[in-house]
């Protein structure tokens, strides 16, 4: 679940690895050789303060502390426009631990600023993908965890980066950093004239670069080293122009996570709801827990999860808004399964960094409310209030929701697809459906189904109303939210959306793990779920339309990776995900 940290050491008095017997940054300045070999190596000051597009796209291999990485966040916040975005991929096998990172930054003053920002949100150490928004929005970091040889496929998915800078460990000892093959991959994901720099002008990686079709400059080199490589990419592709307006169906969380997706990226949605309201549908609900459900196996389930979950955390962070409330959630061991889960977890992770094991006692105490069993908390889980935060998402000028709008029936020519409304003709490049239960009256799709629940509403109790994070055992409780308290919830196929006793009284009989007092019951909400036969959500495109639904019971947490990822096939930009989780949530995988 979680690689290594990476291990270092010091060589007088810089930062030392012994597994590659070789220094992270030149000794004569870390920084100054930053700034001297990879960003005015690939001119970088005049290019980010002349930039033309929206997004300007940097590519590194060899993430490392972060040096290059923070003094770029530097250069752009000061150069460029305030609207414009910078997008950073970077691989590496290891991240530092949290705290040597503040240590080894400490003597690195000049960077203080842009430190403590990354500081804020700092990635956890698992493998795959990790996008994380910084500076407001202004910077976006790709980190992908893990070994090239198994990370490198994702370059794949790459395409459009302005530059690249090339930074492994010596090419003697490093060579997996400098081969052939990842040249290959790195040069298909330049656009055209897209430069490159590194510090070294080794033979090997200049005949390597050459053959995968970089043209080269051999200049001074940093301090006491005689030279440095630069150079551009002679066989970039052209990239094509943004797509105009998207059309996406449905209000609902992920109609709106999708809409504010890609009004954030400049591209304008008409955003249609049948009802006159948004979140009719399932995102009706007084309030969504939001915490993963983790898996100690390494397969698309359990990365999907745990990735998805750390993007939505620090996506709900980014939005500032009180329709996310971060305080934790806490999930107790209550029967033989939730033991065996918690066990293994707590075998794969030791850090607590993503959760750590409280006792009775401990899990009373943070709770508020006297709790008989153990458990993991996931400090940084909590809930959302879906109707504020859709809000929030679709309050942008380059949104336009229409209301009282429904879609019978879509069709599709030329690539292009079209629907009506009354007597009005809608044609659209791109469309997404996010109709939750309802998008399989639209389009057949195989392996959907749709599941009832309940949620019973609980009047402010003084028994209860303590309880300051949700608590999930079988079902789960929540603290008072507009003077109740949510309990849910029940799991059914019956048709109708209306209250029925016997769900009530499951979801009480349920409470009673968490809390076995007397409570009163105010009132309820029933919705419809859509659920696929493996609980992946289904995200991407059948025959040209594109799907985001099967949020199942945990749309707080898969929605807003899941809206990144239908963005990113719109914009054709590297998803947040690497090949395998794509492909797990596919929504022809039941075909
Ligand atoms: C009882 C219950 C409790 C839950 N608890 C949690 C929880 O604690 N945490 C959590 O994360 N998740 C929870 N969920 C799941 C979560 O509510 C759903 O997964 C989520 O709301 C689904 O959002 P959506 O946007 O995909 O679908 P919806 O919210 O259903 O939105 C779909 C929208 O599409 C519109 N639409 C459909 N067809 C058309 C059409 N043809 N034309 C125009 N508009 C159309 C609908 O009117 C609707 O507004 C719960 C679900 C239920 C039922
Ligand atoms: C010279 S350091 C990078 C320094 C970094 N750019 C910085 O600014 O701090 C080289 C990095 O390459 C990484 N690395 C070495 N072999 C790797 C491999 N097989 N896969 C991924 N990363 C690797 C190391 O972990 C190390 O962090």
């Amino acid at each position: 679940m979680n690689s290594e940290f990476a291990p270092f050491s010091y060589k007088d008095n810089n930062l030392f690895s012994q597994e590659f017997d070789d220094l992270y940054s030149s000794a004569k300045g870390a920084v100054e050789e930053s700034e001297y070999v990879f960003i005015n190596g690939n001119n970088l000051h005049n290019r980010f303060r002349e930039l033309k597009d929206q997004t300007f796209y940097i590519g590194e291999i060899g993430f490392g502390v972060g040096i290059n990485f923070l003094t770029t966040c530097r250069s752009w916040l000061k150069n460029s426009q305030k609207d414009r975005v910078l997008t950073f991929y970077s691989f590496d096998k290891y991240l530092f631990q949290l705290k040597d990172f503040k240590k080894i930054l400490d003597t690195y003053p000049e960077l203080k600023e842009y430190r403590e920002e990354f500081e804020k949100s700092y990635p956890k150490n698992v493998k795959g993908v990790q996008k994380i928004s910084l500076f407001e929005g202004r910077i976006s970091l790709n980190l992908v965890i893990g070994d090239i040889n198994q990370t490198q496929e994702y370059l794949e998915l790459i395409k459009g980066v302005d530059a690249w800078f090339l930074d492994g460990f010596s090419p003697s000892k490093n060579p997996d950093l400098w081969s052939k093959k990842l040249f290959d991959l790195i040069s298909h994901s330049c656009k055209r004239h897209a430069t490159f720099a590194t510090y070294t002008s080794a033979g090997t990686v200049k005949q390597n670069l050459r053959e995968s079709g970089f043209d080269i400059k051999k200049i001074n080199g940093f301090s006491n080293k005689r030279h440095m490589l630069k150079g551009i990419s002679s066989s970039g592709q052209k990239i094509t122009e943004n797509p105009s307006k998207v059309a996406v169906i449905g209000s609902g969380i992920a109609g709106c996570l999708l809409s504010y997706s890609l009004a954030k990226k400049g591209l304008e949605v008409d955003l249609f709801e049948q009802s006159d309201d948004i979140c009719s549908g399932a995102s009706s609900h007084e309030l969504l827990v939001a915490y993963p459900r983790l898996s100690s196996h390494d397969n698309a389930f359990g990365r999907f999860n745990l990735l998805s979950y750390l993007y939505a955390v620090n996506f709900y962070d980014n939005l500032n808004s009180t329709a996310w409330q971060k305080t934790g959630v806490l999930v107790l061991n209550h029967d033989q399964n939730s033991n065996k889960r918690q066990e293994s977890l707590m075998q794969h992770r030791f850090d607590k960094d993503i959760y750590q094991h409280l006792s009775p006692e401990e899990a009373s105490t943070i709770s508020g409310i006297s709790i008989d069993l153990d458990g993991l908390l996931y400090r940084d889980a909590g809930y959302i209030l879906p109707r504020q935060l859709c809000e929030v998402l679709i309050d942008s000028p380059n949104i336009n929701l229409k209301t009282s709008s429904k879609i019978e029936s879509l069709s599709r020519d030329q690539k292009i697809t079209s629907f009506k409304i009354g007597s009005k003709e809608y044609k659209y490049k791109n469309v997404c459906l996010s109709t939750g239960s309802d998008t399989s009256k639209l389009l057949n799709i195989d392996g959907l189904s749709i599941k009832r629940g309940q949620t019973t509403h609980l009047e402010k109790d003084r028994n209860i109303s303590g309880i300051n994070l949700p608590i999930c055992a079988k079902g789960y409780v929540s603290p008072l939210v507009n003077n109740i308290h949510v309990v849910g919830s029940s799991y059914s196929d019956l048709e109708h959306l209306d209250i029925v006793q016997e769900e009530h009284l499951s979801n009480l009989e349920n409470l009673k793990i968490i809390h076995d007092g007397a409570v009163a019951v105010d009132s309820g909400k029933v919705g419809f779920r859509a659920v696929s036969k493996d609980h992946m959500p289904m995200v991407g495109e059948v025959d040209g339309i594109y799907i985001n639904t099967c949020h199942g019971s945990r749309a707080s947490i898969s929605a807003p990776i899941s809206a990144e990822i239908i963005s990113s096939y719109i914009l054709k930009e590297a998803p947040p995900l690497e090949i395998r989780e794509l492909q797990a949530l596919s929504p022809k995988r039941f075909n």
